[in-house]
C-alpha cells in the first residue's frame, strides 16, 4: 500500500506473524526503497514482498490535464497551496528500482499497473524471486501467465486503492469485476497460483476465496487501521465513522480509477476528472497533503475497500492471528456441514 501505508514496521509485524508483509515502493525513489528493505532485514528475518508500479507508457491527453487543472484552482486556493506540476516523473523510477532489487534481491517482488517484460520476469528469478502480477482480468492474468510471472494477484472490483488494471481504458469504466466471479474465471484460464484480492477483511472471506479455487488471499484496508500502519490518522478514523458511508471508485485523485470512501473532494470532480494518470496524481499532490496537514479529511484520498466497516484496530501480528483463527473455524463449519450433508 503506497502513500506511507505499508511501512517497514507493518511489513515486518505481518511477516513476523506468518503473513508475507509487503513493502510499497510506489512512489518513492529508488534509494528510499532500498533504505525501508534494510530498516525491513533489520526487523525481520522472515520472507517479505516489495511492490512496484509499471510506467506508463501512453501520455494522457495534455489539454484535458489542462481543463483539470484550471476546475481544480479552487481547490489549490481553499487549502492555501499550489497545484503540482503534472510532468512530475511517468516511470516512478522503475528501471533504478529493478536495479536495485537485482543487486539486492529480495524474496518476492509483485508489479502494480500492468505487466513485465519476460526479460524482467526472468531475471529477477535467475536472482532468486518470486515474481506476482495484479490483474483485473481474465485476460490480464493470461497476460501474466505468458510473460513468465509465477503467480497472479487476481483483484477484484471491490478492492481498496488502485484497480491494477494492465491498461486504462475509459470505455471499460464502471465494468469491474466481483473478486468471486473473477477467480473463477482465472481459474479456467490459467495454471499458475492466484492470490485472491478485494473487499476480504475477515478469516471466513479468506476460507470462501480458497473454495472459490484461490491458493492465497491479500488483504490491504483490513491492515490499513492497525497501529503499525503508516496511514494518516484521519485516514484510519474515517474507515469506520458513519459519515464516510460507502466507497467508490474514482479517478479524482490520481486520474487512474481507485477505490476510496466518498468524500467531498471525490464527489465534486469525480464526475470529470480525466483519465490521466499519473499527470493527476501529481496535479492533486500537494492538495492531499495540505487537506491532512489541516485535518480535513474531505480532500484527502481515504483509499478504501468495500468491506472498510469491518476494519479491526488489532496490532498487525495480532490481526494475522484472528484471520488464521476465524479462517480455521470457517474450514471446520464446512467440512462439518459437508459431513452431515454426506449422512443424510
Ligand atoms: C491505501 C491503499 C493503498 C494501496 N496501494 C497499492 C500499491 O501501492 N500497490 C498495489 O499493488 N496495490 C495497492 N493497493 C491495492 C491492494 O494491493 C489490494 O488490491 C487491495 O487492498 C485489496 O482490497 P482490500 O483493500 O479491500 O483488502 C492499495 C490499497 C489500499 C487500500
Amino acid at each position: 500500500m503506497a502513500g506511507g501505508v505499508s511501512v517497514p514496521q507493518l511489513a515486518a509485524a505481518v511477516s513476523e506473524a506468518g503473513g508475507l508483509g509487503f513493502l510499497a515502493a510506489g512512489y518513492k525513489t529508488a534509494d528510499g526503497m532500498y533504505q525501508e528493505i534494510k530498516q525491513l532485514r533489520g526487523a525481520t528475518s522472515r520472507p517479505f514482498g516489495i511492490n512496484l508500479f509499471m510506467p506508463q507508457p501512453e501520455y494522457a491527453d495534455p489539454a484535458a490535464v489542462g481543463v483539470y487543472e484550471h476546475q481544480l484552482a479552487g481547490e489549490a486556493s481553499w487549502y492555501r497551496t499550489e497545484l503540482g506540476d503534472p510532468d512530475s516523473g511517468r516511470d516512478d523510477g522503475y528501471d533504478a528500482k529493478l536495479a536495485v532489487l537485482l543487486d539486492n534481491p529480495v524474496p518476492v517482488v509483485s508489479f502494480h499497473f500492468g505487466c513485465p517484460t519476460r526479460d524482467v520476469l526472468e531475471s529477477l528469478s535467475r536472482a532468486g524471486t518470486l515474481t506476482l502480477v495484479t490483474a483485473t482480468t481474465a485476460e490480464e492474468a493470461q497476460a501474466v501467465q505468458w510473460a513468465g510471472a509465477d503467480a497472479v494477484i487476481v483483484q477484484g472490483v471491490e478492492a481498496g486503492g488502485h484497480q491494477g488494471t494492465h491498461r486504462d481504458n475509459p470505455e471499460t469504466d464502471g465494468s469491474g469485476i466481483g473478486l468471486l466471479s473473477l477467480i473463477a474465471q482465472v481459474r479456467e484460464t490459467v495454471q499458475i497460483p492466484v492470490v485472491a484480492a478485494g473487499g476480504i477483511m475477515r478469516g471466513s472471506q479468506i476460507a470462501a476465496v480458497l473454495a472459490a479455487g484461490a491458493d492465497a488471499a491479500q488483504l490491504g484496508t483490513a491492515f490499513l487501521a492497525t497501529p503499525e500502519s503508516g496511514a494518516n490518522a484521519l485516514h484510519k478514523q474515517a474507515l469506520t465513522n458513519p459519515l464516510f458511508v460507502r466507497t467508490e471508485l474514482t479517478r479524482a485523485f490520481s486520474g487512474r480509477p481507485a477505490r476510496g470512501l466518498v468524500n467531498r473532494f471525490m464527489r465534486e470532480h469525480g464526475p470529470y476528472a480525466p483519465a490521466a494518470y499519473p499527470e493527476v496524481h501529481h496535479l492533486t499532490a500537494p492538495v492531499r497533503k495540505a487537506a491532512a496537514k489541516a485535518g480535513d479529511p474531505q480532500a484527502m484520498a481515504l483509499w478504501a475497500g468495500q468491506g472498510h466497516r469491518l476494519a479491526r484496530e488489532l496490532p498487525a501480528g495480532q490481526l494475522v492471528e484472528v484471520l488464521a483463527a476465524e479462517l480455521a473455524a470457517a474450514r471446520t463449519a464446512l467440512s462439518a456441514r459437508q459431513g452431515r450433508g454426506s449422512a443424510r
